[in-house]
């Protein structure tokens, strides 16, 4: 990773976590662009690591199968502009993308035993905390505030109804088990999703997209959060 459009100036990092389907992804976008902040989805991390187990047949309830397997995998994290110009991260597997195959129903279900292998987490977590070498980040995920990025003073927890969230992912389309995996992500001893004590919930069960971006602006202009890249 290369790229340092401040030089002479710390990162921000935004962390955004959150259950499955609460809207964190639309929402961290929207705030990346407005902000000009780098989108790092940390979640695709995890997704493309199982996407990389499943093809290679190893049993995801096998943690040591599962480790010893990742640990000689080569994982490129970067960035990219994709064609609407938003700058995001991206990870290929073995120099592979796995694309769309990121959010098939069989990575969807085996994603979550994936991410509770201790030190599977303790190698997406290092990547995940290059990024903010190199840029002004927003990363949506589960442990970004409680554990990857501790220290920011930029923390949401957004949320919705199991009903709103179910609704959603079935709008687009997917399977996806997201009460198992929410289960299992609240529920496992490295890194579970818990909202940190300082982060600001955000329940978005009932609020248009719009709104909620609004709100966790104003919230971050409060807080202090510079507007600063590129470089204004
Ligand atoms: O899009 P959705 O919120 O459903 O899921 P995601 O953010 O793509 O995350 C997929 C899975 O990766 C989660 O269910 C967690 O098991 C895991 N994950 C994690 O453990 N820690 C993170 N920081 C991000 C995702």
């Amino acid at each position: 990773m290369s790229e340092n459009p401040c030089p002479s100036s710390a990162f921000q990092a935004i962390a955004i976590d959150g259950p499955a389907a609460s809207g964190k992804s639309t929402v961290s976008r929207e705030l990346a662009r407005k902000l000009g902040f780098i989108y790092v989805n940390s979640g695709e991390m995890y997704r493309a690591v199982t996407w990389a187990v499943l093809k290679a047949n190893i049993d995801t309830s096998d943690a040591d199968a599962v480790w010893s397997f990742v640990q000689a995998l080569t994982i490129d994290c970067a960035l990219t502009q994709n064609a609407a110009g938003e700058r995001i991260s991206t990870v290929r597997i073995n120099g592979e993308d796995p694309g769309e195959e990121l959010r098939s129903p069989e990575v969807n279900a085996n994603v979550s035993p994936v991410a509770s292998v201790p030190a599977v987490r303790e190698l997406l977590v290092a990547r995940q905390r290059d990024y903010s070498q190199i840029a002004d980040i927003i990363m949506e995920g589960r442990d970004i505030g409680s554990v990857v990025f501790p220290d920011t003073p930029f923390k949401f927890f957004v949320t919705a109804s199991e009903q709103v969230r179910e609704a959603r992912r079935r709008a687009e389309g997917h399977s996806d088990p997201i009460a198992a995996r929410d289960k299992q992500d609240s529920t496992r001893k490295a890194s579970p999703l818990v909202v940190a004590d300082d982060a600001v919930m955000v329940d978005t069960s009932t609020m248009p997209i719009v709104e909620v971006v609004q709100l966790i602006e104003s919230q971050l202009m409060e807080k202090g959060l510079k507007k600063r890249c590129g470089c204004d």
